[in-house]
């Protein structure tokens, strides 16, 4: 690639185990050839080809950030593992048989700098700088950006785990996720990432969604008795696919809220989507409105 020609980006992440909608955005992509691969973390875990996605993103010769899932991956079993992760029943099936990827995955770096000459630096990220465990909204407030941004000279910040696409300035920083490409959850089921262009001294943002079948990833959790091994949790998981809208947190939200100290196996049943909506984050529901005003205007 040529400098002071275009360097150009395509930025993934949240793949979560889902092979077809890794392997449409990269059919995508093909026509933006050439381009760097960058990977915003959570490659793992919530689907179920966890393995598959991740040989397919070597393949390819993506650059990887490590997202909260991978530390699940990395963590687990080990004098690290935090005692509430017992309760979380999706870990031993959807991690089982990576042992070979821990050593890999154990050697990615938590950010990545990204410096082109002629080119604003890029600050990549899960979720904030050193931690991969909260997400960057629309409404969060410029002093808690700013305090973690402290002692990074990147003005550009991309970060992903939310699963919701945003290109919005916070604080004189500019904030942009790509978007899930495995697991949307702003209402919009089709994979999502982003394309960054630089040219002219200045980086170009284009978010892209790509339509694609599920069917081989919904064959995937048949084929390891997903919903039978791991529950409660698994059937919410999987409800997000169809409907890309957040069900398990909304669930774990709803439990803790609305019936404390009941277990939970027995109250899925009484969970309404009213009650899915009710314990929704406000940006979430945002998210999904203006895409249906979106479709509907088109
Ligand atoms: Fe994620």
């Amino acid at each position: 690639m040529g400098y002071g020609l275009m360097t150009r980006i395509l930025l993934l992440a949240d793949v979560h185990g889902n092979l077809p909608a890794l392997d449409a955005v990269l059919a995508d992509a093909e026509s933006l050839r050439p381009f760097h691969l960058v990977v915003a973390g959570d490659v793992v875990n919530w689907g179920p080809q966890s393995r598959e996605v991740l040989e397919r993103l070597s393949e390819v010769e993506a650059h990887f950030v490590r997202g909260n899932n991978e530390y699940y991956l990395l963590d687990r079993g080990t004098e690290r593992e935090p005692a509430a992760w017992a309760d979380y029943t999706l870990l031993p099936v959807l991690l089982e048989g990576l042992e070979d990827w821990r050593e890999r995955i154990g050697l990615w770096p938590d950010f990545l700098s990204l410096r082109f000459p002629g080119l604003p630096p890029v600050l990549v990220v899960h979720g904030y700088p050193h931690d991969p465990w909260h997400g960057v909204y629309e409404t969060t407030p410029p002093e808690r950006l700013q305090t973690a941004m402290a002692g990074w000279t990147e003005r550009i910040l991309v970060t992903a785990h939310t699963h919701l696409p945003l290109d919005v300035t916070i604080g004189g920083i500019r904030v942009i996720n790509p978007g899930s490409v495995g697991n949307p959850l702003d209402g919009d089921r089709r994979a999502a990432y982003a394309v960054l262009e630089g040219m002219d001294g200045e980086w170009r943002l284009s978010h892209r969604r790509v339509a694609y079948d599920d069917t081989p990833v919904m064959g995937a959790f048949d084929q390891i008795r997903f919903e039978e091994r791991c529950g409660t949790q698994a059937v919410l998981v999987r409800r997000e696919w169809p409907t890309a809208e957040i069900q398990l947190a909304a669930f774990n939200r709803w439990c803790a809220a609305e019936h404390p100290g009941v277990p939970r196996e027995g109250l899925l049943e009484r969970f309404t989507d009213e009650d899915r909506v009710r314990h929704t984050p406000p940006e979430y529901l945002a998210a999904a409105r203006r895409n249906r005003e979106l479709s509907s205007r088109a």
